[in-house]
């Protein structure tokens, strides 16, 4: 590194490039020794998620985290405690504001509260010259979520939304399997689901009971809706923000589009005292575009919080096949139309049967089509999905490249507009067509 050029002023030249304004060789986020530019990080909510992120960060060599803000002792404890024992020196804040005033040497925040908090945080955080790794979904209101592309947008540094797909390799090939190998044909229908069983509601350690004083300063009135704000209109858009994000993402990243209407029914009918709906069925229609081609999807998704039979999966079926794809690597294969031949690099590899079905199992297929793919499926077995979607982000940070982000802020606003018109659509027992400009900031 230059003298007089100290890393912040480095990282912070790195944005500039991202946004096409500058070029030079310095910007490589490799140091003198050939080895990876250290990024001062801080994480804002250290609760279910935000340990996962944390633990997954801990196998990411260039990440040093310099701070922990939690409202919530219980979690900031955990947190803190976990990163020293690694020998990652942080200090601990409730008040982000307060973390903010005082860690000047941040480079960036990774967001893991409620979805009702993600505006405010990141906002903040873009605002006071950080990039940022936000959780999924956006927000729980499109305001909000079109308020974190602008201040992303304004403040020239990058804002990475916690779709994690988009960043693995099992969906990235697929998507080539379905566009480039046309392996499914014309693709007529798209079906998805995330099922769980009944749960019960989360509880809380009696000693580690928040004062009402400290609740209600961040805007919760009491303990059970601080633990179970998915449950509450306030801080959650429900079950089919919560978990139909990650999925009906995927619905427009391999269709090429977004959806031109949504058509949904919604049950709060089984549990007790839960504002959102429990139970969703979505109806989208799409303009499949690519390359040349087009024609109309149909796309089914439901989210079900009453029977958890056959848990997570898309599925996109088309005239020649149908490729079934998730996050549990088990539930990835590909299943021809009868009498249509699987391509002669899948015919090696041994069958299984689904539901009747000869399939063929994807990674192992994937893996044999070239030595770069069979790299790809290679890397499942060490690296979490959370950590390939992180490193993602910390590689844009230290090339200084935007484009390398698989899903910054202006790609999960349209999936955003797609999951949250769903309650409206819902509320009006009608159905919503969409506008081009919907979806544009
Ligand atoms: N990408 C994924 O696969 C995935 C999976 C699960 C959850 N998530 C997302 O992660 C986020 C967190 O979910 P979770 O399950 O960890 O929730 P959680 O309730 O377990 O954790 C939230 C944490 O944020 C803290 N918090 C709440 N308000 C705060 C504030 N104003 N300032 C600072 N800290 C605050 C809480 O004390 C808690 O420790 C949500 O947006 C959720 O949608 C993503």
């Amino acid at each position: 590194m230059e003298k007089g050029i100290n890393r912040r002023t480095f990282l912070r030249s790195s944005a500039i490039v991202g946004a096409g304004l500058v070029l030079s060789p310095v910007v490589r986020g490799v140091g003198r020794g050939g080895s990876a530019e250290e990024i001062n990080v801080a994480i804002i909510g250290a609760g279910t998620q935000g340990r996962i992120l944390l633990k997954d960060c801990l196998n990411i060599p260039n990440v040093r985290f310099k701070a922990v803000c939690d409202i919530w002792s219980y979690s900031e404890r955990y947190a803190s405690r976990r990163l020293k024992a690694y020998k990652h020196e942080v200090n601990t804040y409730a008040d982000y504001r307060e973390m903010l005033e005082k860690e000047k040497d941040l480079d960036a925040v990774i967001v893991a509260t409620p979805d009702w908090v993600h505006a405010e945080h990141a906002v903040a955080c873009l605002k006071a010259g950080l990039h940022v790794y936000c959780e999924k979904e956006m927000s729980n209101t499109l305001d909000s979520a079109l308020q974190m592309v602008l201040a992303e947008r304004q403040s020239g540094k990058f804002l990475q939304i916690g779709h994690q797909r988009r960043s693995n390799p099992v969906y990235q090939y697929a998507l080539e399997l379905i566009d480039k190998d046309g392996i499914c044909g014309r693709l007529t229908n798209c079906y998805g689901q995330w099922n769980r069983a009944v749960g019960p509601k989360l509880e809380w350690p009696d000693k580690y009971e928040m004062s009402a004083d400290v609740l209600k300063k961040y805007g919760y009135d009491t303990m059970d809706r601080f633990r179970n704000w998915r449950w509450y209109e306030k801080f959650s858009a429900g079950p089919i923000a919560d978990l139909g994000s990650h999925q009906i993402d995927i619905f427009s990243w391999f269709l090429h589009n977004d959806p031109a209407s949504v058509m949904a029914v919604g049950g709060s009918d089984y549990y007790e005292g839960r504002s959102w709906y429990e139970d969703v069925m979505v109806i989208y229609e799409y303009l499949y575009k690519h390359k040349g081609k087009s024609g109309s999807v149909r796309a089914f998704y439901q989210v079900l919080n009453t029977n958890g039979f056959g848990s997570y999966f898309e599925r996109f079926s088309g005239d020649e096949g149908t490729l079934t794809i998730s996050e549990d690597q088990k539930k990835c294969y590909y299943v021809p139309e009868r009498g249509k031949e699987i391509p002669v690099w899948m015919q090696g590899v041994e069958k299984i049967e689904q539901s009747g079905y000869q399939a063929v199992p994807l990674i192992g297929a994937i893996a044999k089509k070239t030595p770069d793919a069979a790299k790809a499926m290679a890397v499942l077995k060490e690296k979490s999905i959370h950590q390939l979607h992180l490193e993602n982000f910390f590689n844009a940070i230290s090339a200084g490249d935007k484009k390398i982000l698989t899903c910054p802020a202006e790609v999960a606003y349209p999936t955003a507009v797609s999951v949250l018109n769903v309650i409206g659509a819902i509320k009006a027992g009608a159905k919503h067509s969409f506008k081009p400009e919907d979806y544009k900031v």
